[in-house]
């Protein structure tokens, strides 16, 4: 069974450099012991604190990037700015950024960027809401698509896709989709990238986020068929984190 994937998505959190250190620390460290590869994306100015040469169970990732190269862009950052610092994947198109205004469109030229740059680009797609007639499965397929407009069938491999419906995003307490409804929405997926890369598209990650913590990661990883999972609030703290890792028993 091919190793699964732990995302620890920090958003802007914590809130110093101290703190940081000691949650990044932990994480690499629970690293050594854990069956599953985890891969830390903190803020951008905590990247160069943690420089530092990855692993075979541990990666250093970003939240976000720009797709050009360098140049009057005030505020934006690089993919080879990201290189440079030992960054190899990047979240590209999470809800909270697309609630800013970033357009499918925008993605499309990030998702080809981080490529261009061997960073491996984590795509995050999802619906707002689940209607009963199920044209929810449109907005999916139509996000994908669009978002992936820029990739090749030689590079789709070399992207992860991140399933976050939107209504299951720092729930506080409500919990993540249930596991079938997360299986059932895996396999739609891959429908979508097949149809679009054919044989290509075979094997590539797709993994869930949204609400998960340590009662649901079997469920989200085993029931849910997913390679992985991308995790928000729980990341923030050692001992949950830690749970989370300590439930994948592979
Ligand atoms: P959450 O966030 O685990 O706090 O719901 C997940 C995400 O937004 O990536």
């Amino acid at each position: 069974m091919t190793k699964k994937i732990i995302i620890a998505n920090w958003k802007m959190n914590p809130e110093g450099a101290k703190e940081a250190s000691k949650l990044f620390t932990f994480g690499k460290d629970l690293s050594k012991k854990s069956k599953a590869k985890i891969i830390i994306c903190p803020p951008f100015p905590f990247i160069s604190l943690f420089k530092e040469k990855k692993s075979e169970n541990f990666s250093l990732g970003a939240q976000d990037l720009f797709y050009e190269k360098k140049g009057s862009y005030t505020g934006e950052v690089s993919a080879s700015i990201l290189k440079s610092l030992d960054v190899s994947y990047v979240i590209v198109g999470h809800s909270e950024r697309r609630k800013l205004g970033e357009t499918n469109e925008l993605i499309a030229k990030k998702v080809s960027a981080s490529i261009k740059a061997k960073i491996t680009p984590i795509l995050c797609i999802g619906e707002k809401e689940r209607d009963a007639e199920g044209a929810f499965f449109g907005f999916i397929k139509e996000e994908i698509l669009a978002s992936l407009k820029l990739v090749s069938k030689k590079d789709i491999k070399k992207v992860i896709i991140a399933y976050e419906p939107l209504f299951a995003i720092s729930t506080e307490g409500k919990g993540a989709m249930d596991a079938h409804s997360i299986y059932e929405t895996v396999i739609f997926i891959k429908k979508v990238l097949s149809d679009k890369f054919g044989e290509s598209s075979t094997g590539v990650k797709i993994i869930y986020g949204g609400s998960v913590d340590k009662k649901n990661i079997k469920d989200v990883l085993f029931v849910g068929g997913c390679d992985g999972a991308l995790v928000g609030k729980a990341s923030l703290s050692p001992q949950s984190f830690e749970a989370i890792i300590k439930n994948i028993l592979l």
